[in-house]
């Protein structure tokens, strides 16, 4: 049973799509916090440097694997190379994206929990009693898990054009839109400059820390979606004839503005209420919440609007992790993509119960981490890397010059050169350093 392989409507169609999966969490708080603790504008330089020399390379080579071969994550390498390993980078990659999916699924709900909660008044009281109620509870944080993934699943199941790229170029602009909104009315709140100068004060002794070096290639891998296959297999979906430099450069520039833009939200409003910038789910889920409280009634329209855009941009990403496995599972076990989609996203959101369960109604760890943020550290630390590496490497080392060149759309080009070296070289040894660091410091 040979199909006939789905095709993108339009290259704004893939574009708009990529960028559902790249813009999420990751702009939305990790980048502007690490900003924030990296030196403000020195970690910028050193960002904008990451992405140029290794989130752009990595894309490209990505979107051209996908492009060549117009085939699944781990078909694709087969297709391309037969009789030799290297489909086990695309195997990671499916790997990873599952697994991610089942825990991002779990976080998806939380954020449609709370859209709800400002949909019916928002959150009074001890915000951070009401986080740790709710997700330490049994069954509400799995039904509100369900619906994100019953939401997640029904978009896949409809395919790549009336799916995921019709509600993408629903979602991305509605995202946009709410964004400048947000940052327009957290700027009038008296923290701006306390904030641009957290964000944006440069530091120039953050240039001899070699931390902020690899939170910072870890962050451009992060953000853009790479080394899972996401990239890989939204581009197989490709016309050959769409030009990939010119689509990779949109997305990145987007993805980067998303995130300037995002903390410009969240920064201002923490520092006019004298609050911490603290990590992780924290901010989102406790402190943004106390900020709408003292917004007064506004703050409740304010934390919906907030909301929404969180959960549309986790939606946007979750559906990019699911069609990984989907596009790989269809091929696999030779069955429609209506079928996989719902028996693998019923498989990965039964995984993720375990996750939702280990935020405080059992006891379910893994080396001491519970489940969830051990499923986060292994595909973040191990996984993606290494299916990053393999991929680079595979190109690098199986594909002549001129192929890579071509592939990529690249020759021609004034810095055709400098592409060559950084993906023989630059590229490979930086996410071999992120990679050895990763599994340490895990
Ligand atoms: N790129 C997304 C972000 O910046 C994160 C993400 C990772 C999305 C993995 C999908 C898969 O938040
Ligand atoms: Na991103």
């Amino acid at each position: 049973m040979e199909q006939k392989r789905e095709q993108w409507g339009s290259r704004w169609g893939f574009i708009l799509a990529t960028m559902g999966s790249a813009v999420g969490l990751g702009n939305i708080w990790r980048f502007s916090y690490a900003m924030g603790e990296g030196g403000g504008s020195a970690f910028l330089i050193i960002y904008l440097l990451s992405v140029l020399l290794l989130g752009f390379p990595v894309m490209l080579i990505e979107f051209s694997i996908g492009r060549r071969s117009q085939a699944d994550a781990v078909q694709a390498f087969k297709k391309l190379a037969p009789k030799s390993p290297w489909f086990i980078a695309g195997g990671l990659g499916v790997l990873a994206a599952f697994l991610i999916l089942s825990f991002y699924g779990v976080i998806g709900g939380w954020s449609l929990r709370y859209t709800f909660a400002y949909l019916t008044g928002g959150i009074t009281g001890d915000s951070s009693e009401f986080f740790s109620g709710f997700i330490g509870s049994t069954v509400s944080p799995l039904i509100w898990q369900f619906i994100f993934m019953a939401l997640t699943i029904g978009i896949v199941f409809i395919g790549v054009q009336k799916g995921i790229e019709l509600s993408s170029k629903w979602m991305m602009p509605i995202l946009s839109v709410l964004v400048i909104i947000l940052a327009a009315y957290s700027l009038t709140l008296g923290g701006t400059a306390e904030a641009l100068d957290f964000m944006f004060k440069p530091e120039w002794s953050a240039f001899t820390d070699p931390n902020i070096y690899l939170t910072a290639m870890g962050q451009a891998f992060f953000t853009l979606s790479l080394g899972m296959g996401i990239m890989l297999t939204y581009s197989s979906y490709l016309n050959p004839d769409v030009r990939l430099t010119s689509a990779a450069a949109i997305i990145i520039v987007l993805d980067t503005v998303f995130a300037i833009i995002s903390g410009l939200i969240i920064f201002p409003a923490l520092f006019a209420f004298g609050l911490d910038p603290a990590e992780g789910a924290g901010l989102v889920f406790i402190v943004l919440p106390n900020i709408f409280e003292a917004l007064g009634g506004i703050g409740t329209i304010v934390g919906l609007v907030f909301f929404i855009l969180f959960s549309l941009a986790a939606l946007s990403s979750a559906i990019s992790l699911l069609e990984v496995s989907v596009s790989y599972f269809m091929r696999r076990l030779n069955m429609s993509r209506k079928a996989v989609t719902l028996i693998v996203g019923l498989v990965i959101s039964l995984l993720g119960v375990l996750s939702s369960l280990s935020q405080g109604a059992m006891e379910i760890t893994i080396m001491g981490d519970s489940f969830l943020d051990f499923i986060d550290g292994f595909t973040g630390n191990l996984l993606l890397p290494l299916s990053a590496l393999i991929t680079v490497l595979f190109v690098s080392w199986t594909w002549k010059k001129e192929d890579i060149l071509t592939h990529t759309d690249t020759s021609g080009t004034a810095w055709s050169g400098l592409f060559i070296f950084t993906v023989k070289f630059i590229a490979p040894i930086a996410i071999l350093v992120v990679l050895i660091i990763g599994i340490l410091n895990w």
